[in-house]
């Protein structure tokens, strides 16, 4: 407790008050704190206060209570942990691409342009989640707490994902989904399942970066197969690369790719279908922005190849492995996501149960909650409106800049690419952009082999309101000074 802005209550306020106490060695290692009555007195704080602080205080180990005794201090001041440095901004150095993303990540600024976290209001549709949430944990019953979910997950959750993706043309059976921790494990389960250490995968460049350290991490090699900044995989080159290399799976993001926003079109769509057919490839579909779109919601590959190839109208037969979660269109704090594996779906099952035996019951069932309530539905309509607003605000911004970078124009996702003239180096641009309070996510995090380094992902994830603004603008001055 070092921010006094986070000291909104009385407890909190007592429990920086005793912590400077012992800081000041006004109670020494080993001596015993006066009686809660006459910290009640001397502090003027109620005797729940007064227990609670002390609580706290015990909880980091910097007291002990000893029963019939009182509270003794037992650790030294030098030992008492500094501020913390979280979220504050740390002298510029040198990074590494991994490196990097941490840093990024640590500054929660994987989708924003400031680094400190401005608090605002809860839009509504996460007010409603979080009463839905908090009403499922309410509703625990007896011994709820002693059992593990199915490790497939809550019927009711897949119930409502299983009329979700039926509206987009994909009809599958509960037992084709499988409840994850977020997107990211269910693309680690999925290349997991299908391929093994030295596979090829071929990716789109420029992907996402959570993607190339899945890969490192299996000791799978990757091709890069060159992405348009609106219309994604190039299939030509996807085709040649296929005649020359032996491929075992495709990794795709047709909808709203990152870090571009691409959208797939059709015809690429069934040509992909057509190429992993004849290859015998496995196709994993990272489905992640697919509910961010601002019209309407595009169906999935798996939608399509269950209309294209005839072993796939039965979905355990299906070639795609559908991997997606709440991440992007609700909240990245749930880590909730589901895949849905055709042909590997028992192997995946199999593996999510090695790796994490099974969900949380009751945040799965708030949010089959809440999805049937109509509130996800709600959410959805009221973000996209916002997420074109936010989109244009960013476009009219960047269109002013003058007519030496390009800028995809993505239908739905987080984010948008800006590329700079080809002499701009947005890594080195990073520890200068921090300098001045500005986070960007530079373009070589989005390749394995460290290529769009005159790139940038700019995310309009967030309201378009001056801070960020004045932080675009000051961005603006180091890419033209
Ligand atoms: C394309 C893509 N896939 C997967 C993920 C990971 O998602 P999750 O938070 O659900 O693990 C992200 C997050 O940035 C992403 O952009």
């Amino acid at each position: 407790m070092n921010n006094n802005t986070l000291q909104h209550y009385r407890y909190q306020q007592l429990e920086q008050q005793l912590l400077d106490g012992i800081q000041q060695q006004r109670w020494r290692l080993g001596e015993r704190l006066p009686s809660i009555r006459t910290l009640c007195q001397e502090f003027s704080a109620s005797k729940a206060t007064v227990q609670h602080a002390l609580q706290r205080l015990e909880a980091q180990g910097l007291l002990e209570a000893r029963p019939k005794s009182g509270f003794y201090v037992t650790l030294k001041p030098s030992a008492i942990a500094a501020p913390s440095t979280t979220g504050k901004l740390e002298p510029p150095r040198p990074v590494s691409v991994s490196e990097l993303l941490l840093d990024i990540m640590r500054r929660s600024a994987a989708f924003d342009i400031l680094p400190e976290r401005p608090s605002g209001d809860l839009p509504p549709g996460i007010v409603a989640l979080n009463r839905s949430i908090g009403r499922a944990l309410r509703r625990q019953r007896g011994d709820d707490y002693l059992y593990y979910d199915d490790p497939a997950g809550m019927v009711s959750l897949r119930e409502q994902l299983q009329l979700s993706l039926s509206r987009r043309g994909c009809p599958l059976a509960i037992d084709d989904i499988a409840i994850t921790s977020g997107c990211q494990q269910a693309l680690f389960l999925a290349l997991s399942a299908c391929c093994q250490p030295g596979d090829v995968v071929a990716v789109e460049s420029p992907g996402f970066y959570g993607v190339m350290q899945l890969l490192q991490q299996l000791q799978l090699r990757v091709i890069e197969i060159p992405a348009h900044p609106n219309s994604g995989l190039d299939i030509d080159a996807f085709e040649s690369a296929l005649k020359q290399w032996p491929i075992r799976a495709c990794l795709v993001s047709p909808a709203f790719a990152t870090p571009t926003g691409a959208l797939m079109p059709e015809a690429s769509r069934s040509r992909l279908l057509a190429l992993a057919e004849q290859h015998d490839l496995a196709v994993i579909e990272d489905d992640i922005y697919a509910d961010t779109a601002f019209n309407s919601i595009p169906d999935p590959l798996k939608a399509l190849e269950a209309g294209a190839v005839q072993t796939a109208a039965d979905p355990k037969k299906s070639r795609v492995i559908l991997c997606s979660s709440f991440s992007k269109s609700l909240s990245r704090d749930l880590r909730i996501g589901w895949v849905c594996g055709g042909r590997w779906h028992r192997q995946i099952l199999h593996l999510k149960m090695i790796t994490q035996l099974a969900s949380s019951r009751s945040l799965q069932q708030g949010i089959a909650d809440f999805m049937e309530d109509g509130h996800y539905a709600a959410h959805l309509k009221r973000q996209k409106y916002q997420l074109r607003n936010q989109r244009d605000q960013l476009l009219g911004a960047l269109r002013s800049w003058g007519n030496d970078h390009k800028i995809s124009t993505p239908e739905g996702g987080l984010a948008l690419w800006l590329e700079l003239p080809e002499q701009a180096d947005t890594l080195a641009l990073y520890p200068r952009a921090l300098q001045q309070k500005v986070v960007i996510t530079p373009g070589p995090l989005f390749s394995a082999s460290g290529k769009f380094s005159n790139c940038v992902r700019l995310s309009f994830a967030h309201d378009w309101n001056d801070h960020r603004q004045q932080a675009l603008a000051r961005f603006r001055g180091l890419v033209e000074g």
